[in-house]
C-alpha cells in the first residue's frame, strides 16, 4: 500500500502562508542540543516551502512541560540550529498563539521563516482542543505535517487543527510511512527483527507483529532478562521487569507455535556480558547460560553447572555475549531485511579503551553485520528513540537504509496502528 494522502507536492505555495508541524522534540541539555537528527530530516520539506514560494511558520513541541512555560523545554535552541543547518534566517516567536505571534505571522513574506515557541506551553494543545486549534490555524493558510514523531498522539497540533486548514503531508511523513509500511507489508524476505530495550511491555504489539511476519526474531537488551527468567534462568540483579513474566511467556508460545509450523527462529540470547555494577571500571565476564541450560536439562542438580555458566546473585547482565551477538550477525548474512529497533545493552556506560563502551559490543557487532561488513548487505531500517541516539553518537545514522526520526510513532506503525496525525490529513 503507498502513501494516500496529499502531501506538498500535489497543492500550490506560492505565496501561501503554511503551517508546518515538525517534531523537533530534541534531546536539550544545559541550553545546547545534544542531537539534531531530527532537524536534519526536516530540511528537505522546509527547503520546497521556501523553494515553491511559501513563508513558512513552524510549530512543534520540545519535552513534556505540562501545558504551562518552561524555560528549560523552550524551542529557542532549535531556531539557532534550524538557522545554522538552513544557512537561512529563522525568525522566533515567544507563544505559539497570542496577538503578538499573530501580527507577526501577518508580515511575512515567501521565503520568511518563523519559528513558534513549543506548543505544549498550553494545555490545549495535548487536549487537542479546537479553540486552541482555532487560534493556530488563523496564522495560515495550509497546514503541512512532517512531524512523524508525534503523529501517534491526537493533539491540537496533529489532529483538531486539519479541521480548519486544508492539510496535507511533509517530504518526511511521506516517507517514514512509506518505508516502514512497506518493509512490514512487502519486505524483500528472509526478514528478521531484532528487538531490544527495557521492556516487554512497551513492546508487546511489535513483537507479535513481528513474530506473525518475520522469518527471524532476536531479542535483546534488558528485555532479554525477562524472558530469560521467565525460562526459568538466573538473572542476579538484572534489570528484569516480574509483571511481564506472563507477556513473555504468551510470547514464547507464539513463537513456539509458529516455529512448530513453518521456518521460524526466535532468538533469545544464549550468553551475556555481565559485572557486578554498571560502571566503566568494572570487572566483565561473560556467562554462556546455554551450557547451563544444557546441564539443567540432562543432569542438574547431580553435577552443577560450571560458574561460566551462571549470572550470579550480585551481578546483572548489561549486554549480549559473543555467542549471541554472533548468532544474530551471521543471521542478518542470510536476511534481505532487516528492522532495528533496541540496543542489545547498556551502550551509555563510556568506554575506558577505544569508541565502544563496555556494554556495547554486542550492539556494535550486529550494526557491523548490517553495515555488510561481514560481506552481504541487507536493506536495514533503524526504528526511532534511543537506538538513534547511539546510532548518531557512533557516527553511523547516515549509513543505514532508513533511520526513523519516531519513536513510538514507528512502533506503532509497526504494530499496524493507524496514526491520528496522518488520518487527518487530506486523501490524495
Ligand atoms: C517523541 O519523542 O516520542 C515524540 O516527540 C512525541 O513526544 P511524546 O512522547 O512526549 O508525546
Ligand atoms: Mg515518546
Amino acid at each position: 500500500m503507498s502513501f494516500n494522502k496529499k502531501t506538498i507536492r500535489d497543492i500550490n505555495l506560492k505565496g501561501k502562508r503554511v503551517l508546518l508541524r515538525a517534531d523537533y522534540n530534541v534531546p536539550v541539555k544545559d541550553g545546547k542540543i545534544t542531537d539534531d537528527y531530527r532537524i536534519k530530516q526536516s530540511l528537505p520539506t522546509v527547503q520546497y516551502l521556501l523553494d515553491h514560494g511559501a513563508a513558512v511558520i513552524i510549530c512543534s513541541h520540545l519535552g513534556r512541560p505540562d501545558g504551562k512555560p518552561d524555560p528549560q523545554a523552550s524551542l529557542k535552541p532549535v531556531s539557532a540550529r534550524l538557522q545554522k543547518l538552513l544557512g537561512h534566517g529563522v525568525r522566533f516567536a515567544d507563544d505559539c498563539i497570542g496577538p503578538a505571534t499573530e501580527a507577526e505571522a501577518k508580515t511575512l513574506k515567501p521565503g520568511d521563516i518563523l519559528l513558534l515557541e513549543n506548543l505544549r506551553f498550553h494545555a490545549e494543545e495535548e487536549a487537542d482542543d479546537a479553540n486552541f486549534a482555532k487560534k493556530l490555524a488563523s496564522l495560515a493558510d495550509v497546514f503541512v505535517q512532517d512531524g512523524f514523531g508525534v503523529v501517534h498522539r491526537a493533539h491540537a497540533s496533529t489532529d483538531a487543527v486539519t479541521k480548519y486548514l486544508p492539510s496535507v503531508s511533509g517530504l518526511l511523513l511521506e516517507k517514514e510511512v512509506n518505508t516502514i509500511t512497506n518493509v512490514m507489508e512487502s519486505p524483500k524476505r528472509p526478514l528478521m527483527a531484532v528487538i531490544g530495550g527495557a521492556k516487554i511491555s512497551d513492546k508487546i504489539e511489535i513483537l507479535k507483529r513481528f513474530i506473525d511476519i518475520a522469518d527471524f526474531v532476536a531479542i535483546g537488551g534488558a528485555m532479554a532478562n525477562t524472558f530469560l527468567l521467565a525460562k526459568g534462568l538466573k538473572t542476579g540483579k538484572s534489570l528484569v521487569d516480574k509483571d511481564d513474566i506472563p507477556l513473555a511467556k504468551d510470547i514464547m508460545q507464539l513463537a513456539e507455535a509458529k516455529a512448530k509450523k513453518q521456518q521460524f527462529i526466535f532468538y533469545l540470547p544464549q550468553d551475556g556480558v555481565v559485572a557486578s555494577s554498571i560502571d566503566k571500571t568494572a570487572q566483565t565476564r561473560i556467562v554462556d547460560w546455554s551450557a547451563h541450560v544444557i546441564a539443567e536439562v540432562e543432569n542438574y542438580p547431580k553435577t552443577p553447572p560450571p560458574k561460566s555458566a551462571i549470572v550470579g546473585n550480585g551481578e546483572l547482565i548489561l549486554d549480549i555475549g559473543p555467542f549471541s551477538a554472533a548468532f544474530i550477525a551471521g543471521g542478518m548474512q542470510l536476511a534481505n531485511t532487516v528492522v532495528w529497533n533496541g540496543t542489545m545493552g547498556v551502550t551509555e556506560t563510556p568506554s575506558l579503551r577505544g569508541p565502544v563502551g563496555p556494554y556495547a559490543h554486542g550492539t556494535e557487532q550486529i550494526v557491523e553485520a548490517m553495515l555488510g561488513q561481514f560481506g552481504h548487505r541487507p536493506f536495514t531500517v533503524v526504528g526511532g528513540g534511543d537506538t538513534v541516539g547511539y546510532v548518531e553518537s557512533q557516527g553511523e545514522v547516515g549509513l543505514f537504509d532508513h533511520v526513523s526520526t519516531g519513536g513510538g510513532a514507528s512502533l506503532e506503525l509497526m504494530s499496524g496502528k493507524k496514526l491520528p496525525g496522518v488520518e487527518a490529513l487530506q486523501d490524495k
